[in-house]
């Protein structure tokens, strides 16, 4: 969009899905390219509205409720919260951060899909779909199980087989059934309102072919979709958590989820401006997040409506479908509202070089960081900026955080900063010293630093971040040199008028490091702000030399960054480790059942409780322990396979099961007299199995 004709901007950032709290992948590919991007524009008086909310609607809110047990509404009180708290704590700076299940959305969301309805925009459609006789409800997809086509797994869900990964639709499963009831699932008609997308394909297309500027992977997944043809689409579902559909013939019906999403950003800024309108406002309404210092009195349609205004959408690859057709085509279709100017999405972030996954708890959580790294946001800020997913999946390690925080975060930016407020401390009382002779070498750099604010301005328009930020850094670079170059602290004793002019125009670049860092680091920024005194955050004055009057007084100096240990980063890989295993542990597929034996088969079996009184390794073997254990009958040897699991000295006075009637046999020339009983995991993984509480050896399980 031309510049010049822009009014106003209005952002947007993926509603996330409130099952799950918010993880490091969510921050690097949405909320801090967004937030990056509103606060360049505020720091350059734009008028713009950063809006999100809660994606509170769908499916995954009622499956994560039944696992938990608790209401729908439950689940997303709970996740609200959780997610909105991180936010706010990360200082993703939205003006609201509202939510699906509000009043005002259901009211906004209702009334689009109405004006659709009213202009016959819809196709009314009867289709089959998998019926819960017993639970009365139709069942989505991911309600039913059964066994997979391709591989047979036995429970694969309705929309993708998790062992094999094929993506399925419900009625190719063997054997299907409802996982509300246990039964099987009957087939019934039902009517839904579907979105013709094939007749906007006309128009879509002309509108993506406009957007060449778009990033080649968001630009690339649109065409090859239109290429594919569209499809009609239900934009409601047979469901019973969600918007009502505001049709008579449509009971037990809600809006598809990604009909209702898209306009929470309509709803969310709506909101926005109710809020300021207090005879509107409703103080009792649903919980959500408002930016107390942007509340203004306004019209949220200007910002929705008007086509001077810029419409930036931030989301994930596995959202660009839904915001550069199906949303589009939406809005299209009523016909009062702009389209998006952009939609940068950014590729997925892995995690020490895996797929972060919530179900296998592979991830950094946002509330977690900061209880280990507290006051640290802006370190996580800068790493995941600075290897943000941008144009393919890329990888965050701890190693990477720890090296990037102390060699660039603390050795560049930091010790700059350091260095000059205390050199100014401690030879001109933190006065800044006035310019007294400006020499070439000061002026090269004097002018060098003068390029820099355009140069980052335009990686950040062109929502390269990454670019930006090392550009920004560049400017510490360039400040870090000139002081190694100058060397004020040998200078001092021989002229201390030069040291004056290098310390000026060093603390000028370092107030304008405080404006260009401050849309990456916010929190660092403020504390710079307060040291140096002033008001900063002004992009227009980034790269001038008059930052800070001639005898303006700075505050003391504050440690900005410091290091991060080896301990602390290895104790985060420790602990991903750990909770993966458990989750490994929990998720296994057990080993198929055996067949059925009989009572008398199962009670000539004699288990009893022993503990092991002394272990030691059998010789020239690698699995093998010689145990002597106490049975409470009598003392005996067993050989047993579990020295690569236990050392002997860990063992002693573990309580154990033994099979006590196990003829005895001769192994590696020992006499062994029974056998423990281990429990063994799908990794081959060995535990003891052993009575909840101590008993008494000799004790008989049965
Ligand atoms: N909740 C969706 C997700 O997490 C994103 C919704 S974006 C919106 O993938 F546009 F629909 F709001
Ligand atoms: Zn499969």
């Amino acid at each position: 969009m031309d510049n010049s004709k822009i009014k106003r901007y209005t952002v947007t950032a993926a509603l996330p899905y409130t099952n799950g709290p918010v993880h490091i992948g969510h921050l690097a590919g949405v909320y801090l390219p967004a937030d990056t991007y509103v606060r360049f524009l505020r720091s350059n008086k734009r008028d713009v509205k950063f809006v999100c909310g809660s994606d509170e609607n769908g499916v995954p809110i009622t499956l994560k409720a039944k696992k938990e047990g608790i209401t729908p509404q439950q689940v997303v009180d709970k996740y609200h919260k959780i997610i909105g708290d991180s936010f706010q704590e990360f200082g993703i700076s939205f003006d609201i951060y509202h939510r699906t299940s509000s009043l005002t959305h259901h009211q906004t969301a209702s009334g689009f899909f109405e004006n659709l309805y009213n202009k016959g925009v819809f196709t009314e459609e009867v289709t089959e779909q998998y019926y819960d006789e017993k639970a009365q409800q139709f069942l989505a997809d991911r309600y039913i199980t059964g066994t997979c086509p391709r591989c047979g797994f036995e429970h694969a869900y309705g929309d993708q087989c998790e062992n094999c990964g094929s993506t399925l639709n419900a009625t190719d499963l063997i054997n299907p059934k409802s996982t509300l009831s246990g039964e099987p699932p009957v087939r019934k008609e039902t009517k839904n309102w579907f979105l013709p997308l094939d007749k906007y394909e006309d128009k879509l297309r002309a509108y993506i072919e406009s957007h060449k500027e778009w990033k080649p992977n968001v630009y690339g997944q649109c065409q090859s979709w239109l290429n594919a043809g569209l499809q009609p689409r239900a934009m409601t579902r047979d469901l019973d958590w969600g918007v009502e559909v505001p049709l008579k013939d449509a009971a037990g019906k809600v809006l598809y989820v990604w009909f209702d999403a898209p306009i929470g950003y309509i709803s969310a800024t709506k909101e926005f401006f109710n809020y300021a309108k207090l005879d509107v406002w409703n103080p009792k309404a649903e919980k959500y997040y408002i930016n107390q210092n942007t509340v203004e009195k306004g019209n949220w349609e200007q910002y929705w409506k008007d086509d001077s205004t810029k419409l930036v959408h931030f989301i994930g690859k596995d959202n660009i479908v839904f915001h550069c057709i199906i949303f589009p085509a939406m809005l299209m279709a009523h016909g009062d509202y702009i389209l998006a100017d952009n939609v940068p999405a950014n590729e997925f972030l892995n995690l020490e070089g895996q797929k972060i996954s919530t179900s296998k708890n592979w991830a950094v959580w946002l509330n977690e960081y900061l209880l280990e790294f507290p006051d640290k946001q802006d370190v996580l800020r800068y790493v995941l900026t600075a290897t943000a997913p941008e144009t393919k999946d890329n990888d965050f390690t701890w190693k990477d955080f720890q090296a990037r925080n102390n060699n660039e975060l603390v050795a560049v930016l930091g010790n700059f900063i350091n260095r000059v407020v205390v050199l100014t401390h401690k030879y001109f009382d933190g006065k800044v010293p006035m310019i007294m002779d400006i020499k070439p070498e000061d002026q090269a750099v004097i002018d060098e630093l003068a390029q820099y604010p355009a140069k980052i301005s335009a990686s950040i328009e062109n929502y390269r971040f990454r670019e930006a930020l090392m550009e920004v850094m560049n400017v510490a670079r360039l400040g870090n040199k000139y002081l190694a170059d100058m060397e004020p602290w040998k200078v001092i004793k021989t002229d201390e008028d030069r040291v004056r002019t290098i310390l000026n125009v060093s603390l000028q670049i370092v107030a304008s490091l405080e404006i260009l860092i401050e849309p990456f680091l916010p929190f660092t920024a403020d504390k710079l702000m307060k040291m140096l005194n002033y008001g900063g955050h002004l992009w227009a004055h980034a790269g001038q030399m008059n930052l800070l009057p001639r005898g303006h007084q700075l505050n003391q100096p504050v440690l900005l960054f410091e290091k991060i240990e080896d301990e602390q980063v290895q104790f985060q890989i420790d602990k991903l480790t750990k909770s993966k295993d458990e989750n490994t542990l929990a998720n296994a597929v057990a080993a198929p059942a055996k067949e059925n034996i009989n009572f008398d088969d199962f009670s000539a079996v004699d288990i009893r409780v022993a503990t092991i009184i002394a272990a030691e390794k059998v010789e020239k073997t690698k699995k093998l322990l010689k145990l002597t254990l106490d049975t409470g009958l009598d003392q005996r040897t067993v050989v047993s396979g579990i020295a690569e699991h236990y050392k002997p000295e860990e063992i002693i006075g573990q309580q154990v099961s033994l099979l006590v009637n196990l003829a005895p046999r001769e192994i590696k020339g020992i006499l062994s007299q029974g056998m423990i009983l281990m429990s063994e995991n799908s990794d081959g993984k060995l535990t003891f199995v052993a009575p909840v509480d101590k008993h008494n050896n000799g004790s008989v399980i049965k």
